[in-house]
């Protein structure tokens, strides 16, 4: 279960960022909003960024990141060690990324997921643990 959800992203992902922010703050997850907070043109590379800052120091916080297509704020993302961020298209990968990948970062396409589907994915990252195991070596080996 992760503390504190960040949420960040540009400006092809601010619709869906906006849903989900409102679905966690009426199930009463505490919510950071790093942005964007328009549909004016931003880099993505620079969202995935100030949401790695923010998890740097903050090892208990999980992160939800939106783009057009999830594609290249996750590319972005995984460029720090200390994220592994899932870009999940359905409610299993979402499951999986966590019970065995132990994603810290959900990455969603705003362009590509409808609002159901999308926030299904968010529920069912937030509730799954990692189930170690196994697959903290490989994990490990990332
Ligand atoms: C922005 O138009 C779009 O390229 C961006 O949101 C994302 O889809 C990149 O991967």
């Amino acid at each position: 279960m992760f503390k504190k959800i960040v949420l960040s992203s540009d400006h092809g992902g601010f619709y869906l960022k906006e849903t989900v922010k409102k679905f966690l703050v009426n199930k009463n997850f505490e919510v950071d909003d790093l942005g964007c907070n328009s549909l004016d043109p931003v880099d993505y590379p620079d969202y995935a960024k100030s949401l790695s800052d923010k998890l740097k120091n903050n090892k208990d916080h999980g992160g939800i990141l939106f783009c057009g297509t999830g594609i290249g704020i996750s590319m972005a993302a995984n460029r720090f060690k200390h994220i592994r961020a899932a870009l999940c298209t359905t409610v299993e990968m979402a499951a999986k990324s966590r019970k065995h990948n132990d994603a810290n970062v959900l990455a969603l396409g705003g362009r590509i997921l409808d609002e159901g589907l999308a926030l299904d994915i968010v529920e069912e990252f937030l509730k799954t643990d990692f189930e170690a195991g196994r697959h903290s070596l490989r994990v490990n080996k990332i």
